[in-house]
């Protein structure tokens, strides 16, 4: 899986939206040093990957799950995801396509519109959910519920680009059915639900109570998406009561642990960090307040942003900590923490981004790949997990970066990933996950998010044009959602300022976005160009110890260009906190 103190002023929110929303609209073709050919060369090998991947797929395994690429084989797989031990495995399960509904939205960044289509046609005529699986809820939410109400978003803006009959809303009806199944799982005491559910006949008796945060804590994207679509309010509703009820059990440090009981509310594991279990619970606040607009999302997020720089950062590294005590418990890298620098772009944290990415670097240069847990206090390989499972987050990362630097040493960056993933992974049947990272022994597995999020990633890298029209969100699984004015309930439309990022400069014949051309939002609206701008809530290293002493080591705020001030606890914030 991928998976709490306040700082801004309301004012400076809005302003951090406007930033927020200008930061997916990079400039597509800027000077930025790295050939016009080199890139078209780097674009055509990333489509060469998606295709061999996908082509493969379709060829071998669909309509089943997954792909298993050595032996050009097949696997039911959505009931095995997050499902360790395999326990109640399905009899009579034939699979859900979950590849080729993860491909949808790939197809269109990619600009296969007619592959695109062919695949909605399929899944309308022969996708059913009434399937007696028990399934991972989130999972099931990232993957399949994330990937229909994209691929049916998407469907809607192409829809004069689809050749057969008009586009009936035939996704948005798969997607509620599927929905609709999910609503069981909440009918707990505490509203936070059960992990998993029988898609046909709801949660089993004596069903396990223990979840993950990341599985209780981000479902509010999909589920908020499907609700505004159908005007059915039961899934944002049901999806924000959970992340409200998780929100209340955050220690008196505002931090979570990774896992919990859903029937008691209590929490069973108090250690944790940006990783497994955790990780995208911190990126669906973020991305629910500039999906939905509401300063809840803003107020957890800040608090919880906070709360991990000051207890789990160790300069580029982040280890686990115990919720409790804000103790450190275990020094690892884990390949899923590699988000956590993209996520730190899109609010504009770019140098403590771009830090920690340079650190994965190393990391991926050592192995060749990144592998899935690294002993930083030993400085070796975790014993049982050295694999690397085709993983997306170093890609993602490093597209962000881009996005926000438009520094070609980001672009060199996905050169090595894509080298390494045609070089480690490349097989005559697909892609093939890495087993063990110290020797490179493949594993017959596929998995999915290659084709969401990694060849995506990757693509968008050398070729954002699909970003030129529309900003987006991309899900924790790669899907993006379009920003729109109309979702932001309690958030007027006059206060989305849509076309300030049109605002040209003489210098900037493109789009200029805040993040990408580095100045304060409100810099760029007086249209002049200076101020040095950091993150809403960045805490920068003057000191080892992540400290401040005195204002001036604070600098200036990203979002207001306001001076910083040194708390008392010594921590650099906007307003007087007093930790
Ligand atoms: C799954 O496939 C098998 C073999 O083709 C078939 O007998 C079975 O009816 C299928 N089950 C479902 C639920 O479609
Ligand atoms: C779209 O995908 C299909 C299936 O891989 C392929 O045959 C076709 O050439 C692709 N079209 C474009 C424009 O890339
Ligand atoms: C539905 O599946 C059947 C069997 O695979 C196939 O023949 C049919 O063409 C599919 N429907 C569409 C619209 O692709
Ligand atoms: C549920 O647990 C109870 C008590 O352990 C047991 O008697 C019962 O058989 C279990 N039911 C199922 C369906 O496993
Ligand atoms: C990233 O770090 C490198 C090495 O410290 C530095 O040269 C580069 O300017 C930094 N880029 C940004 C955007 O902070
Ligand atoms: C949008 O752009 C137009 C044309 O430049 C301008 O007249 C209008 O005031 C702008 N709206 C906002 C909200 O900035």
């Amino acid at each position: 899986m991928r998976s709490p103190e306040p700082c801004l002023p309301a004012p400076a929110r809005l302003a951090v939206v406007a930033l927020l929303l200008a930061a997916l609209i990079g400039g597509a073709v800027g000077v930025d040093g790295y050939g016009r050919a080199r890139r078209l060369h780097m674009k055509n090998k990333v489509l060469e990957m998606f295709y061999h991947a996908y082509d493969n797929y379709m060829t071998y395994a669909f309509p089943h799950d997954e792909l298993k690429p050595l032996t050009k084989s097949f696997t039911d797989s959505l009931s095995e995801l997050g499902n360790l031990n395999l326990e109640h495995l399905p009899q009579d399960y034939n699979g859900s396509a979950l590849t080729l509904v993860e491909s949808l939205s790939s197809l269109v960044v990619l600009g296969n519109i007619t592959e695109f289509e062919r695949g909605i046609l399929w899944l309308s005529e022969n996708l059913t959910f009434d399937v007696d699986a028990r399934i991972n809820l989130f999972e099931c939410n990232i993957r399949l519920l994330g990937g229909l109400i994209s691929a049916h978003l998407l469907a809607k803006d192409y829809s004069s680009q689809l050749k057969d009959e008009p586009y009936q809303d035939q996704l948005l009806h798969l997607a509620e059915s599927l929905g609709n199944r999910f609503l069981p799982a909440f009918e707990t005491p505490t509203g936070l639900p059960y992990a998993w559910i029988n898609l046909k006949y709801g949660v089993m008796e004596n069903e396990t109570t223990e979840t993950s945060t990341s599985g209780c804590g981000s479902l509010i994207l999909e589920m908020g998406v499907l609700s505004r679509l159908t005007g059915d309010s039961r899934y944002e509703a049901a999806a924000l009561r959970a992340l409200r009820k998780l929100w209340s059990m955050r220690s008196s440090l505002n931090l979570v642990g990774t896992t919990l009981d859903v029937l008691t509310g209590k929490w069973i594991e108090y250690s944790s960090g940006i990783g497994a279990g955790v990780d995208s619970f911190y990126e669906y606040l973020i991305k629910a307040y500039i999906l939905f607009g509401s300063d809840e999302y803003w107020d957890m997020f800040h608090s919880a942003y906070l709360a991990v720089q000051k207890y789990f950062r160790h300069g580029p590294w982040y280890h686990e900590a115990d919720m409790r005590t804000g103790e450190a418990t275990h020094w690892q890298l884990t390949s899923l923490q590699a988000f956590w620098p993209g996520l730190q772009t899109l609010l504009g944290d770019v140098a403590a981004a771009n830090l920690s990415h340079r650190e994965f670097y190393n990391v991926w240069q050592r192995f060749g790949v990144l592998p899935e847990r690294y002993l930083l206090d030993y400085g070796v390989l975790h014993p049982t997990e050295k694999y690397y499972p085709l993983r997306p987050e170093f890609a993602e990362s490093t597209f962000y970066l881009y996005q926000a630097t438009k520094d070609p040493w980001y672009l060199e960056v996905g050169e090595t990933i894509i080298g390494s993933l045609n070089y480690y992974t490349k097989v005559d049947g697909g892609f093939a996950s890495v087993r063990d990272v110290s020797t490179m022994k493949l594993e017959d597995h596929q998995h999915s998010f290659f084709l969401s999020e990694t060849c995506k990633y990757l693509f968008l890298l050398y070729d954002d044009s699909f970003l030129r029209n529309q900003n987006y969100i991309f899900t924790t699984e790669g899907h993006p959602l379009p920003v729109r004015s109309t979702w932001h309930a309690k958030f007027p439309a006059t206060h989305v300022l849509s076309n300030w990022t049109f605002v040209k400069d003489e210098n900037q014949p493109i789009r200029v976005s805040a993040l990408s051309s580095q100045v304060c939002p409100e810099t760029v609206f007086r249209k002049s160009i200076g101020s040095p701008w950091e993150s809403a809530c960045h805490v920068p290293d003057v000191y080892a110890s992540h400290r401040c002493r005195t204002d001036d080591d604070c600098g200036t705020e990203a979002v207001t260009c306001k001076k910083r001030t040194c708390s008392m606890a010594g921590y650099c914030s906007l307003w007087l906190v007093i930790y």
